[in-house]
């Protein structure tokens, strides 16, 4: 199976970190949301251990929770010891409403509003990732008039391309994100943060995308980021204390998608950042990961039942199910190419090619075509892998469909992460 916590059991369904997701569909109602907890932390911890032996003993993966922000995950986060990426004023809440440290938050965004700094700095997160001049000032203004030095991380445009791999692509420079360092906004953000008297610059921030595959893109960021670092270090003499490298390690949606090995990859950084610091003569700097789709995609599955099954003879066989783009709108979205499978017969051979179709009113609405799955019948279950990253967090009330649960398997047992909404719940608001 695609990824070890998917198995076959006796009966022929499937199962998922132990338990038969035909017995949870049924328990719950579909469409459901799974949620393996233990991946979960084994990840936090392959991340953890990983990156202290990559770079330096206080090197730490941040958890980006625009994946998948509920407060379970947080608490997972918290309990493995590892800090968090937030984007907005709703993740902020949700985590320290968790218990998580706001010390241990890294504040995110290219449009901040003052109402999100106000917010931001009134609960203590730890770090805002500045983007612009605008934002710097800002902040600059209100840390000042709460009497607080605010730590900073200035973000960074490399101009890397992870997906055609060229070093550089003058492309990425016009990205929404960052100040970039090839036009030279990169080093007046940082001139213009050293004048700020109520912040303290503790590193930098790169991102360069998501779902990556090769390690040398990551390489070649390292490489532009450190360039630039020393080439600020030569001149203004200041020495960076942090390197945030960003998330964007890849995941298997498919047999077919690459194989990556998450820990070779942060070790091969490791040791081309190591080396590169010391062809520079640079110190070591403490470096941060931002993790999200490889800490929880595959830690999670959908559940739906099968509607109905339209065969439209010389053109196109349709399984349409009670969710969809509503509850997962990657394949709408994007085009990201998934894999189901009938969980109710999982060990038959995947012979029925099909479009999933989801039950919005829109003919976009699909999972996926030219899927191949189990022969369907009405009332079987279908399972959408790798669905544990950007589902819920993109999830919409498109058609006023309520939100599906999020149930936590662990050690085979499963509890309510997130409850299912309810029809007075798609009201609550409403005058
Ligand atoms: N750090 C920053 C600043 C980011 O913008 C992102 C993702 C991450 C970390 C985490 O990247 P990851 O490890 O998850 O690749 N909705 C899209 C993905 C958007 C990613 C946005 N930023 C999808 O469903 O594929």
């Amino acid at each position: 199976m695609l990824h070890s916590n998917l198995t076959v059991g006796s009966n022929g369904h499937l199962f998922f970190n132990g338990a038969d997701t035909v017995s949870l569909a049924e328990k719950y109602g579909t469409p459901l949301y799974l949620l393996d907890t233990d991946r979960v932390r084994e990840r936090c911890r392959l991340y953890r251990e990983t990156m202290k032996e990559a770079f330096t003993p206080d090197s730490e993966p941040l958890y980006a929770s625009k994946a998948l922000s509920v407060k379970g995950v947080y608490r997972i986060c918290r309990e493995e010891g590892i800090s968090a990426d937030v984007v907005s004023c709703g993740e902020i809440y949700t985590a320290v409403q968790a218990g998580f440290p706001a010390e241990k938050l890294y504040f995110h965004g290219n449009a901040k509003t003052g109402e999100d700094l106000d917010y931001a700095l009134g609960q203590g997160v730890g770090f805002f990732v500045v983007d612009n001049e605008t934002e710097l000032r800002r902040l600059n203004e209100k840390a000042g008039d709460r009497g607080v030095r605010q730590k900073i991380l200035l973000r960074l445009t490399p101009g890397v391309d992870p997906h055609t791999f060229e070093a550089v692509n003058t492309g990425k420079i016009d990205s929404k994100f960052g100040a970039a360092i090839a036009t030279g906004q990169a080093e007046s953000l940082f001139v213009c943060a050293q004048k700020c008297p109520n912040l303290s610059v503790m590193g930098i921030h790169c991102h360069i995308g998501s779902q990556i595959f090769d390690v040398k893109p990551f390489c070649d960021a390292v490489d532009m980021v450190l360039t630039f670092l020393n080439h600020i270090k030569e001149k203004y003499s200041f020495v960076t204390e942090i390197v945030n490298l960003g998330g964007g390690i890849g995941i298997r949606y498919r047999e077919e998608d690459p194989v990556i090995d998450i820990r070779e990859t942060i070790l091969h950084i490791g040791s081309f950042l190591k080396r590169k610091c010391c062809e520079l003569s640079y110190p070591m700097p403490r470096v941060l990961m931002e993790p999200g789709r490889s800490i929880v995609a595959d830690a999670g599955l959908t559940l739906y039942t099968v509607q109905n099954v339209k065969v439209i003879p010389e053109f196109k066989q349709y399984v349409a199910i009670d969710g969809g783009m509503a509850d997962n709108p990657r394949y709408a979205l994007y085009r990201s190419r998934l894999t189901a499978l009938i969980a109710d017969r999982a060990g038959e051979p995947p012979v029925f090619q099909c479009t999933v179709a989801g039950r919005c009113c829109e003919s976009g609405d699909l999972i996926g075509e030219e899927m191949f799955i189990q022969t369907p019948r009405i009332g079987d279950r279908l399972a959408v892998l790798v669905t544990g990253a950007y589902n819920f967090s993109m999830s919409s009330h498109y058609n006023a469909l309520p939100t599906p649960p999020i149930v936590a398997v662990s050690g085979g047992a499963d509890s309510i992460l997130v409850r299912r909404e309810s029809l007075e719940d798609l009201t609550i608001r409403q005058e």
